[in-house]
């Protein structure tokens, strides 16, 4: 069939497959991207965007909320959710259009359908047989998960995607699970006007993968904010009934709510798909790679949030981008994952690049910590901000974790980044000079503290 061999045949259009696309069309390779539904996948149609713009508009509910405190007469009157899911809808359909756009400038084949691997060298969609010359990528991504037994009705007891499509705020949520997607939540709709959020964490702590004292200080902001939370607690079931959720925990305590927002991480999308069948090996769903994501199938590579590392749509990126340069034979460096910054985007926000204390220690390193707070940095009191800038280094060596809290500090973590990447010392860092007054100064504030000459701190 005419149009039907290609070099690399990608199954899936989310951040990883489409990256894969765009770099190996970029390489001169003809590519299929097989997508059932939009391009763009998870990250652009429901997760990283279109929270993000609800987040926005809750931090603009902040603003107006505020505003007295600013000495601005604004008066809030609360949150028309048609015209925020409007707003989020326009800028998610914006980056829609520019990407397919992207895509068909590198002439890429878009193919509509659902596909499956039925060789380690074909992709059948709707009864049409694509061969790839050189590789496939799979790349079909996650979906939300749920607890044995626990039934997602979609109404009250729903996930992520269900909560990016509400039509109102929720008088009171029960969030379960304290990672990104809880915490995010539990932001948005407190910030919305929700009058009782309250997240059930099994673990002792609020993003509990963090540094500890970043989640203690996301811990003490929620508090603030009036976001309950109960910590070491284990779910135990849900009764619904017209008047909402009765949500029972462990210990015997139930918590009545409007609805249950189940936010307990996401599993791969893998079955179904001819994977097995091809001799790809699965481990409890996720395709196993090596660290060039290659699948144990010669040629047939694996990407994104069906493999088990980070599930970050800029980890994708990464994967498809060293897939399609492994593919077009280059030397790509694989993916260095402790390098990875992470940002939950709640208010107050926190960011990550490098390694925690404790996984330092876990890997027998002698490390120093400083901390440098918010307190002292010009711009975090103009925002009115609290957190801290925490640094994990090496004693008499590279910093290796910088652990941050506070409004944006998303922004910052790109040059934290370079710092631990570049296995950068103290010293190097305080020589350099932040621009006065940013909330990039208490970046250079934690390292001129870590370098023994503090400025705006206490030794
Ligand atoms: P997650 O795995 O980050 O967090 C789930 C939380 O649920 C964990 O803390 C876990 O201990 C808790 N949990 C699990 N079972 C439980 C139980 N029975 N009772 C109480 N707590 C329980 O998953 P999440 O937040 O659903 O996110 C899914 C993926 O999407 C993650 O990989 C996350 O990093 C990613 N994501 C990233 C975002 C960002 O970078 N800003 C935003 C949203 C999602």
């Amino acid at each position: 069939m005419a149009g039907s061999t290609y070099d690399l045949v990608v199954l899936g259009g989310g951040s990883g497959g489409y990256a894969a696309a765009l770099r190996a069309a970029e390489l001169g390779l003809t590519v299929a991207l097989v997508e059932r539904d939009k391009v763009g996948g998870t990250c652009l149609h429901k997760g990283c965007i279109p929270t993000k713009a609800l987040l926005h508009a809750g931090e603009v509910a902040d603003s107006a909320r505020e505003s007295a405190s600013f000495g601005v007469n604004a008066t809030f009157e609360g949150v028309d959710v048609p015209k925020v899911n409007a707003y989020k809808d326009k800028v998610v359909d914006k980056l829609y259009k520019g990407l397919a756009g992207l895509i068909k400038s590198r002439k890429i084949e878009v193919v509509a359908g659902s596909g499956r691997l039925t060789s380690p060298t074909t992709v059948e969609v709707d009864g049409k047989t694509l061969t790839a010359t050189r590789a496939v990528v799979l790349a079909t991504g996650s979906v939300p998960k749920s607890l044995p037994g626990l039934e997602i009705d979609g109404t009250q007891v729903i996930t992520s995607d269900d909560a990016l499509t509400l039509d109102r705020v929720p008088k009171s949520a029960v969030i379960l699970g304290a990672g990104a997607i809880g915490c995010e939540f539990a932001s948005v709709w407190r910030s919305f006007g929700t009058e009782a959020v309250t997240i059930v964490e099994a673990l002792p702590h609020l993003v509990p993968l963090e540094e500890e004292s970043s989640s203690k200080l996301l811990e003490r902001a929620f508090r603030k904010r009036g976001i309950a939370f109960e910590l070491g607690a284990r779910f135990a079931g849900v009764k619904t009934t017209d008047a909402g959720v009765t949500v029972s925990l462990e210990s015997g305590k139930t918590i009545e709510a409007e609805l249950l927002l189940v936010a307990v991480g996401r599993g791969p999308v893998s079955s179904g798909l001819g994977y097995e069948e091809a001799g790809v090996t699965l481990d409890r769903g996720y395709v196993v790679v090596d660290e060039y994501c290659r699948t144990s199938v010669p040629g047939v590579y694996a990407v994104g949030d069906l493999i088990p590392t980070l599930q970050l749509a800029h980890v994708g990126f990464a994967e498809g981008i060293l897939v399609a340069e492994h593919v077009a034979g280059l030397n790509p460096k694989p993916v260095d994952y402790d390098g990875v910054p992470r940002v939950t985007y709640s208010e107050p926000e926190v960011a990550s690049v490098g390694i925690t204390t404790a996984t330092a220690k876990a890997r027998g390193l002698d490390v120093a910590t400083v901390t440098y707070d918010l307190a002292g940095n010009g711009k975090s009191q103009i925002l009115q901000t609290a957190g801290a800038v925490t640094l994990v280094a090496v004693k008499d060596g590279p910093v290796v974790g910088v652990h941050m809290v506070g409004s944006r500090v998303g922004e910052l973590v790109a040059e934290a980044q370079l710092i631990t990447n570049w296995e950068a010392y103290a010293d190097d860092v305080a020589q350099l000079i932040h621009p006065h007054p940013t909330m990039s100064e208490a970046v250079g504030e934690a390292h001129l503290a870590l370098a023994g000459k503090p400025l705006h701190s206490h030794s």
